[in-house]
């Protein structure tokens, strides 16, 4: 694996093995030098020992190993780290190593591959997808897009709500329309009106309303006539969906959807199973479990309702038989829920019940991935101007009208050199931006959705890094023949420039970027080192003449730098799940 992290570690693990059966070596890519190498510091402490003199034995052990071979300079400084400045030509050799295509970039690989289910998006039938679906759908993609590219095995769920007690007054308010006439409202996407429509007559009429409860009834017991409609209401809604996360370029489908009606058969089997794992109570007439811990303002033990006073099952119990159905049936390892931070405690409930039950006897992990707020500019919650639930359509539409007169105004207000792409560039654009700037502000902050800022072509966007890509490739067009010698492997000289010398090292600093993003499920981590590069690209590109460099070989070795970056910055895009056009 290209990167120089995974060399240093070699050189140090076995000697902080030797002193310490077990003790990391914790080494890391430094602002001060290249890279640091922090294990010194609580190994001590573990032995006893001041840090410096454990620092500087370790050191001069590695240094007679393989680290001169690898480094110029290496001091042990403060408390007790040590500092390595890389060699020259260690990182040229290492630059050899990188090849296009994620795992060749550097990318982690973990020591097992595990089955992942993924619960993302999330939207409710017969209902607009709101902000809170749209940063679940943005942010679980990714998720899934770097899971994926480290090797491990994705299911994709897309946890629909598609039952409950509104879907009485949904059938009915289909059935007054006429089948048609509904229809043809819920294929042009207004779910916001149709659900509002059917609200307004439940509240206004109680002949209605009774008509509703009766259909709820229907629903519970099956009846085939309520079923069909039921169904043809959330076929709809989720046609809509389909689109709406085609047009983002979210990897969920119509055969990810496992909405909340799907463990409607294995309901009866979780109560039974709580209850014979001692772990029901009934209260008001309700079914309840009492994990500990849980406790409400005033330290009363708060309960997960499975049941209701009515008899009907809740959206814990849905969500329990999830966590059974995911670890038994898909054999999941780890399952990541990404939800706004709101249902935190709804999730930590229910995955203390489902260890309490014993369903988690293989180490299972469930994993809450949850996320603030959208804000408006104002930093309110984001609505329309009207004060309601911003549509997806009208967004994105919005982004590419945006998104064009950046693109265009660039280009001299005629856009020529993009000849016919322009829509797609647009398209690029206008959506990477949206879902740069929901990706890399750390997820459980809230985000400020601001145009200008996700627009603007300098600073942590994915315009700016589009274009730095976009800008990767011009070279290479007007290279022509050059760049056939460009792909070829160890044309890279060792760098001089410091400028080339950053660049190295941003470049061999991939595989890190990526390991951090995986592991804490934090693309915003991937998001600022791609931003990094882009920054280091331009530095290096504005100091360093590429084609006119004053040797044959430096010119190759100056593309090859290029041509790194462009595969670099072209990966760490596509596992955002964001476009790099090929001119901007
Ligand atoms: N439909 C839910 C909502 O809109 C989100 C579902 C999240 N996933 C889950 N397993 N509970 O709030």
């Amino acid at each position: 694996m290209p990167g120089l992290v995974p060399l240093v570690e070699a050189a140090f693990a076995p000697l902080f093995d030797q002193l310490r059966p077990g003790a990391p070596a914790l080494v890391r890519v430094s602002q001060r030098a290249d890279y640091q190498v922090d294990g010194a510091l609580p190994l001590a402490k573990a032995l006893g020992r001041p840090p410096r003199e454990v620092a500087e034995e370790v050191l001069a052990k590695a240094w007679e190993g393989d680290l001169a071979a690898l480094c110029e300079k290496a001091e042990v400084a403060g408390p007790g780290f040590i500092n390595l400045t890389v060699s020259a030509e260690a990182m040229a050799a290492q630059l050899a190593v990188l090849r296009p295509g994620a795992s060749g970039l550097g990318a982690p690989r973990p020591d097992r591959t595990l089955r992942v289910v993924v619960d993302y998006g999330g939207p409710n039938a017969a209902k607009q997808m709101h902000v809170g679906h749209l940063r679940s759908s943005i942010i679980g993609d990714a998720i899934v897009r770097m899971l994926e590219a480290v090797g491990h095995e994705v299911v994709r769920e897309n946890h629909i709500g598609d039952w409950g007690a509104n879907f009485g007054m949904l059938v009915e308010h289909l059935v007054d329309l006429g089948e048609d006439r509904a229809a043809h409202e819920l294929a042009m996407g207004d779910l916001e009106g149709f659900y509002q429509a059917a609200r307004a007559a439940y509240e206004a009429d109680p002949g209605f309303a009774e008509r509703a409860r009766a259909r709820v009834v229907m629903l519970q017991s099956g009846e085939p006539g309520t079923m069909a409609l039921w169904r043809s209401l959330v076929d709809a809604s989720v046609n809509h969906f389909d689109q709406d996360f085609h047009r983002l370029g979210v990897k969920l489908s119509r055969d990810d959807v496992v909405g909340e009606s799907y463990y409607n058969p294995m309901l009866d089997r979780v109560v039974s199973e709580l209850s014979e794992a001692g772990l029901l109570v009934e209260s008001d007439g309700a079914l309840c479990v009492f994990p500990p811990g849980f406790a409400n303002r005033d330290g009363a033990p708060l309960p997960l309702i499975v049941r209701n006073s009515a008899g009907g099952y809740t959206y814990a119990a849905t969500d329990l038989a999830a966590v059974r159905d995911r670890t038994e049936r898909l054999r999941a390892d780890l399952v990541v829920y990404v939800v706004g931070l709101p249902q935190s405690q709804h999730l930590a409930m229910v995955f203390e019940v489902a260890r309490m039950a014993g369903w988690l006897t293989r180490g299972e992990q469930l994993v809450h991935v949850g996320f603030g707020n959208v804000l408006g500019p104002d930093g309110k919650m984001f609505r329309t101007r009207q004060g309601g639930t911003v549509k997806l359509s009208e967004l994105l539409a919005e982004a590419e009208e945006r998104a064009r007169s950046v693109v265009v105004g660039r280009t001299g207000g005629t856009a020529q050199d993009l000849a016919g792409d322009v829509d797609e560039v647009v398209r690029a654009v206008g959506t990477g931006a949206i879902k740069y700037a929901d990706l890399s502000t750390d997820r459980v902050r809230d985000y400020r959705f601001d145009w200008d800022r996700m627009l603007s072509l300098d600073g942590n966007t994915a315009p700016y890094i589009q274009y730095a890509h976009a800008r990767v490739l011009s070279i290479f067009r007007r290279a022509g023949e050059a760049t056939r010698l460009a792909e070829r492997s160890g044309d890279f000289l060792p760098p001089a420039d410091p400028e080339e010398r950053e660049l190295a090292k941003a470049l061999l600093s991939f595989g890190e970027a990526f390991a951090d993003a995986v592991d804490g499920f934090a693309p915003h981590k991937l998001c600022g080192y791609l931003f990094d590069l882009a920054s280091q690209f331009t530095r290096f590109y504005e100091k360093c003449p590429v084609l006119n460099a004053p040797a044959a070989d430096l010119v190759r070795s100056r593309l090859a730098l290029c041509a790194a970056t462009g595969a670099v910055l072209a990966t760490g895009l596509d596992l955002l799940g964001i476009q790099a056009p090929e001119r901007m």
